[in-house]
């Protein structure tokens, strides 16, 4: 039976190899260690099938530094990954889903990711531009998207989006 459910500790090793598994490098792997030893997290999700660990999900802080100097809260989706033999059954998107229900519920804003442009609109991203929102560096408009969690949430939070530091290694 395949469960999205919170990670335990006992899933550490696991998740680990499938990201090792998922990407070309450890990279991943490295940045989700390092993130999650410093607690600089804000919700971790695993999919379990059967009590194996088949692919995984994680959020982090962001902030949005405005033009007047004011930060504002976010929540980073990155990285995310499936087992490659069970890639394109829908586990991905049971995580995405499960993922943006709870930070939803527990009353996070917005979520930001940067990643694939035929993926992540289907959950509802649109490219974060349209609220003026950008990333340190330039990439395409539609790889780096934003999903308000709560109705008019990212109006007038127009800025640079500013992700943990893990992330320039990757
Ligand atoms: C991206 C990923 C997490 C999606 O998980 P999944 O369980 O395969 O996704 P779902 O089954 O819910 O959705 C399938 C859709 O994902 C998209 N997709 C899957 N793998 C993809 C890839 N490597 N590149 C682009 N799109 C991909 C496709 O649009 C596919 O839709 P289709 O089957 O209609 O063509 C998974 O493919 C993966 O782990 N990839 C390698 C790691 C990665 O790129 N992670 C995301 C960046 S942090």
């Amino acid at each position: 039976m395949l469960q999205i459910r919170p990670e335990r500790p006992e899933d550490l090793p696991a998740v680990h190899s499938l990201y090792v598994r998922a990407f070309p490098t450890e990279a991943e792997a490295e940045a989700v260690d390092k993130l999650r030893a410093r607690g600089a997290y804000l919700l971790s999700l695993v999919a379990d099938f059967d009590g194996a660990v088949v692919g995984h999900i994680f959020f982090t802080p962001v902030t949005i530094e405005k033009e007047d100097g004011t930060f504002f809260d976010a929540v980073g989706l990155a990285p995310m990954a499936v087992q490659p033999e069970l890639q394109r059954r829908g586990i991905g998107s049971l995580l995405v889903r499960a993922g943006l229900e709870a930070l939803k519920q527990l009353g996070f804003a917005a979520v930001i990711v940067l990643g694939h442009a035929e993926y992540y609109p289907r959950f509802g991203f649109l490219p974060a531009s349209r609220w003026g929102i950008r990333y340190a560096t330039d990439v395409p408009d539609e790889v780096f998207m934003a999903l308000e969690l709560q109705p008019g949430a990212l109006s007038g939070q127009s800025g640079m989006v500013c992700f943990q530091e893990e992330f320039q290694e990757l």
